[in-house]
Order: structure tokens, then sequence, then C-alpha cells
């Protein structure tokens, strides 16, 4: 049984089967509404979440499976002291796969320890989001046609947005990538990320804290917005939450085929302006999000696409 904790657990050769499943799916849907009939995910959501719990679970659904699950802590027995390791062995009972998101670091990879289903990390603290990852791969190859040979650009909360840390982890296993790190010096990317990913592999990287001085490099934006609830004060929040907006003015500066990519939700960060710019990609992202949420529930129960 395997689970997706971290977004190296899959090989770069299972990320491209993977994805290549995914594309199929946004072919050929009809080939894949019923392979998880008779199948149940759970979907344990300790934090709130828009994307992420209803793209599994219409992930599912497209498979012709069922769903149950809760949206927040206060509404499962977590709310009378319940352990995650107990409330994993119970879900086991009830479902055939989950996806756990939790405040705390870590809190999926313990369940995935008591678990007797597949668990899958849909985002814990600020540590990781394995299939927001997914999701930013395959939408960065329909776009670019290609992991690889590419300058991103991250830029906003770098320190607490998990997304950030998956996308850079993964990302730093394909040839030639170049990074530019956008920030203000206080959400700066973790030290263990720069030292353990970007400089040990011997990767091109940047830090910068103005994005006119870089834009023009990128052939991708991967814009994130500063994580309110990871601040211990109001006030340093108050200060840092619109370090960043992109607008058209900032777009003029930048290539024409730069993707613009957010993992949402959006705050200020992007103009809305911004929206009827062809190079905006954050909501084609979605949509991609639910392929490859397909793609992973398939194979993390070990089911395959018949002849269609
Ligand atoms: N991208 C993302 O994780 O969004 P949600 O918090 O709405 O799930």
């Amino acid at each position: 049984m395997r689970h997706m904790i971290d977004p190296l657990d899959f090989s770069t050769e299972e990320i491209s089967a993977l994805l290549d499943v995914a594309d199929d799916i946004q072919r050929r849907p009809d080939c894949y509404a019923h392979l998880c009939a008779g199948k149940k995910l759970a979907t344990l959501f300790y934090e709130p979440s828009t994307r992420t719990r209803l793209s599994f679970e219409a992930a599912m659904l497209n498979l012709g499976g069922s769903v149950l699950g809760f949206s927040s802590a206060d509404s499962s027995s977590a709310a009378k002291g319940e352990s995650i390791a107990d409330t994993i062995r119970v879900i086991s009972c009830y479902a055939d796969i989950c996806a756990i998101r939790h405040p705390k670091e870590g809190a999926p990879l313990v369940a995935s320890q008591f678990s007797a289903i597949p668990v899958i990390n849909a985002g814990d603290g600020g540590h990781q989001h394995p299939t927001q990852t997914l999701t930013d791969l395959l939408t960065i190859r329909s776009l670019k046609g290609s992991l690889g040979g590419l300058t991103i650009g991250l830029c906003g909360d770098l320190k607490f947005g998990r997304t950030v840390h998956s996308l850079i982890k993964s990302l730093a296993r394909y040839p030639d990538m170049h990074f530019v790190l956008i920030s203000p010096s206080e959400l700066r990317t973790p030290d263990y990320i720069v030292r353990e990913v970007l400089q040990a592999n011997g990767i091109d990287y940047l830090e910068a804290e103005r994005l006119e001085d870089v834009i023009a490099k990128l052939d991708i934006l991967y814009m994130t917005r500063v994580q309110r609830e990871r601040f211990f004060n109001e006030e340093d929040y108050v200060r840092l939450k619109d370090s960043y907006i992109l607008d058209e003015a900032k777009l003029r500066l930048a290539k024409e085929d730069m993707a613009v990519l957010h993992p949402l939700p959006r705050v200020n960060e992007i103009a809305v302006e911004v929206d009827k710019d062809p190079r905006a990609a954050y909501f084609k992202q979605v949509q991609y999000g639910v392929y490859v949420r397909m793609a992973l529930i398939l194979n993390l129960l070990g089911l395959e696409a018949q002849a269609c």
C-alpha cells in the first residue's frame, strides 16, 4: 500500500506517468467514469479548504465512487480530543482511501503509519502540499510542453507557503531549472529548502525583494498569498499582506508567454484586471487539479483505465 505524503514520494518517472493519465482523463473522461464504482474516498479536513477538498470530491465522483468526510476539526471528534492515529484507524473501516488536511506539520505522515488505507496529504501546516504540486506540474507541463529548462519566479509568502515548498522540491529534480525567490526579508524561503534542496544540488537560484526587477526573465510567475493563519501577530500580517500586487503595469514588463500561476485562494496579490490577460493561468490550473487527483486516486487504489 502506498501513500502520498511528500511530493518526493513518487519518482519523476512515476510523476510523468501520473500526468500522462491526467492528460488522458482530460481527453477521454468517459473511459474513467466508473473505475471507482463501489469505492469510497474520505476527506478529513481539520483546516478550511475550497479547492483541495472539493476537487478531491469531484475527482472521486467523476470516477464513479462516493465520498464522505468532515470539513472542520470542530465537526469531528478531534474537538473531544481524539488523536489522528485513532481517527484514521476508524476511517479505515469506512473508506478505501482518504485525503487529510491538518494544521500540524507531519499529521498526515502520522496518520499513514496507523492507516489500513492509502493516505494523501492534502496540506499539513506550513510544510507540504503535494497534490497542489501535482496540479502545478500538470499545469506547467501542459502550458510549456515539458518540465525543465524553465525560469520560475515564486513570489509572496515563501516562508509559510506550503505550496511553494513542495513545488521547489519537485521542480528541483528536473534539468536546467532556475529559481527566482521573490519575497520580503521576513518571508524568505526557509533555510532548509535553500540549503538542502537548492544549494546541495547545485541548482541556480536568486533571492529578490522587488518583483519589477526580475519579472522580465521569468517563464512562469507563481504568485502566493501571505498566509494570515500562520502569523503569530496581526500587526505583522497587516504590514506584509500587500507586499506584492501583480497588475497590468507589472505584467507589461514580462515576457509575452510568461504564465501566471497561483494555488489560490487569492486575496490582493493579483489585481482582478489581470484575469483577462491570456497569461493568467490560475483558473485553468484549478481544472487540472481535478484531473491529476483522479489520476492519483486511481494509482493509489491500484486501478488502471480499461481499454475504452
Ligand atoms: N490551493 C488550495 O490548497 O486551496 P484550498 O485551501 O481552497 O484547498
